[in-house]
Parts: structure tokens; sequence; C-alpha cells
């Protein structure tokens, strides 16, 4: 499998920076948010969000000259996503992260919900200091969408009635929107034309899609050690995903134990296996396939380059993450 990281090659040095930066730009204001930062950001994040920004960057401007503020664009891309995965953990009650211990069960959940709450401050901070209107709108509508996508599954926990439709409008959400919005941001940033703008929100919007299908099937497939998280947490919490959803349509009798929200014994591991056993995990794979090749068309109009090239073969690597 190639890894995500030789796939960065153009971006390498820039992401290098970017992990040196996190920790210095959250570190200084209180002991405790240093030892979170330290943690969070010195742990192995896969940098994905980073990497396409910084990747998009180079692939939009003249020369493939990076500027300040494209730097800083990645650095509160990361740092919202990394919020996000604070309070995402108190909410799904896990205990590992990036193969560490959570910032909840390290310091409890209230300095958990005050850390993220703190990190998505101090990027709100460094965004408005971009100086550009636009920018910052499109980065805070990320953060009410994540807020957003967390109580629409937190809504639906146990929903056997819950659509594919739906299910990737909440995933648009809590996981494709910043994708989307940081990708637009840089076309912003560049000053590439309207139409450019718009198809690198459609490569990211199609790219956090699909990416967010494949962790929704390798929480079935995937073991914790690879993973760095707990598996088949999802549906253990009644998070119903991709696989189980049309697991379902095959199989009423799983339907009906997941309405009973797994009362007796040997439920939940009878759900994992009807899931193995039905055509769920293809189609899901399916469909995040369609999201990648869509990623992929959106950049049909960008000149090629390097970088052009990484995302391209990125929205494939993540399709390869599945064997
Ligand atoms: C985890 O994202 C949450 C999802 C949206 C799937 P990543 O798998 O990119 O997490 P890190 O940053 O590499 O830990
Ligand atoms: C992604 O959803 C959550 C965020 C976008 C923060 P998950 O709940 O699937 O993420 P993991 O599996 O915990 O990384
Ligand atoms: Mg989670
Ligand atoms: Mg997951």
């Amino acid at each position: 499998m190639t890894s995500a990281i030789s796939l960065f090659s153009p971006v390498e040095a820039d992401l290098c920076l970017l992990a040196d930066n996190l920790k210095n730009l959250v570190g200084a204001r209180h002991p405790i948010l240093r030892a979170a930062a330290e943690h969070l950001f010195g742990a192995g994040g896969k940098r994905i969000r980073p990497a396409i920004v910084l990747l998009l960057s180079r692939a939009t401007t003249p020369k493939h000259a990076i500027t300040p503020k494209h730097r800083r664009l990645a650095e509160i891309t990361e740092m919202i996503h990394t919020a996000s995965l604070v309070h995402d953990d108190v909410v799904d009650e896990s205990e590992v992260r990036r193969g560490a211990p959570t910032v909840h069960s390290s310091f409890g959940n209230r300095i958990a919900v005050l850390a993220g709450d703190f990190l998505f401050a101090q990027s709100s901070w460094y965004l408005a200091n971009l100086d550009n209107l636009t920018v910052v709108k499109l980065l805070s509508q990320v953060i009410m969408d994540f807020a957003e996508g967390e109580i629409r599954q937190g809504l639906n926990q146990f929903n056997t009635g819950l659509s594919i439709a739906a299910y990737l409008e909440k995933n648009y959400y809590k996981t494709a929107s910043l994708i989307a919005n940081s990708s637009k941001a840089v076309g912003v940033l560049s000053g590439v034309s309207e139409k450019l703008v718009e198809q690198l929100y459609g490569y990211g919007r199609n790219f956090g899609l699909a990416y967010q299908i494949v962790d929704d099937i390798l929480d079935f497939t995937g073991s914790t050690e690879v993973l760095g998280k707990p598996a088949f947490s999802d549906l253990c919490s009644g998070n119903l995903t991709a696989p189980v959803l049309y697991a379902m349509e095959e199989n009423p009798y799983l339907t009906k134990i997941i309405e009973r929200k797994f009362a007796e014994e040997g439920d939940l591991a009878q759900a994992v296996s009807l899931t193995h056993d039905s055509s769920g995990i293809e189609r899901s794979r399916e469909l995040a396939a369609k999201h990648g090749q869509q990623a992929i068309e959106c950049l049909g109009d960008l000149p090629p380059s390097a970088s052009r090239q990484a995302l391209l073969d990125l929205s494939q690597y993540n399709l390869r993450r599945l064997h």
C-alpha cells in the first residue's frame, strides 16, 4: 500500500513546518493546553487535510509558490479538525485516538470539552487574522456544520429508518464540509476564477464524503491496532453507517436486533457478522469509489503539476486503505 506520506512529497517540507508551528500556536497559554497540544499534534495523525490545502495551494499559485496565508490556512484546518476530534471522542466515549489515550480519558470530560472549545476559538482567531472576509465566512460555516453533523448523528442513534441520503448529508456536515470549504478557501487566497473555486470545493466535498465512508467501512473491517482507535464503535453506539444501512435492506432480522438496541446477548456480534455476510461492505465501497471518482473529475481544469497528480492519487489512496 502506498503510504499517504509518500504521496505528500511535493509538500513534505511544508508539512514538517506545519507540525512545529501547530504545537507552538496552541502551546503557550496553560500547562494543560500545552500538554493537550503536545499530545494531539505530536501523535500519529495522518495530516490529510493540511496536505490537501498545501497541495492545492501549490497547484493554484504561479510557479507553485506558497504564501504565508496559505500556510496559515493549512494550520487552521488541522486545528479545527483536531478540535472536532477532541469533542467527537467525548461524544463517542472513545478511549484511544491516534494510538494514544484521548484527551478526555487523560484529563477528564470537562477539560476535554474546554480544550476543544479553546482550539475552535483559537482557530477562529487565526482565521480572523488572515484578513480575508470570504475565507472567514467559509471556515466559520465549517465549525457550525461540524456541530450540526454531530447533533444529527446523536439524534439518529439506532434509527433504522435512516436513508443513505440522510447519512451522506450528515457526513457532509461532520466531515466533508471542512475539506470542501478549506479547499475552496485555497482558491480564494490564490485568486483563481470563480469556476475553479467551485471545482476545488467539489473536490473537497467528494473527497470528504468518500473519506468518511471509508472510515465507516474500516470500523467494520479494521483492527484497533491498525486504526489507532477502537473498531466496531459505530455500530455499538447505534451510529448506523453505510455498510449496515445497506445490509438492513437485505436482512430484516438485522433491523430487528438493532431496533432492540442489542439487548440480548450476542446481538452485537451477530449484527457485525450479518453485515459482513451481506453486500453492505461492497456497496459502501462502490459508493466511496463513486465520490472518489467525482473528486478526481473536479480537478480536470487544473494545470498539470506534481501537486495536482498527488491530489488525484490521494483519492485512489483513500480507497486502497480498505485493502
Ligand atoms: C478521523 O479523521 C475522523 C474522520 C473524519 C474519519 P482522520 O482519520 O483523518 O484522523 P487523523 O487526523 O489521521 O487522526
Ligand atoms: C468523524 O466521525 C468525526 C469528526 C469529523 C470529528 P467518526 O466518529 O467516524 O470519527 P472517528 O471514527 O472517531 O475518527
Ligand atoms: Mg468518533
Ligand atoms: Mg469513524
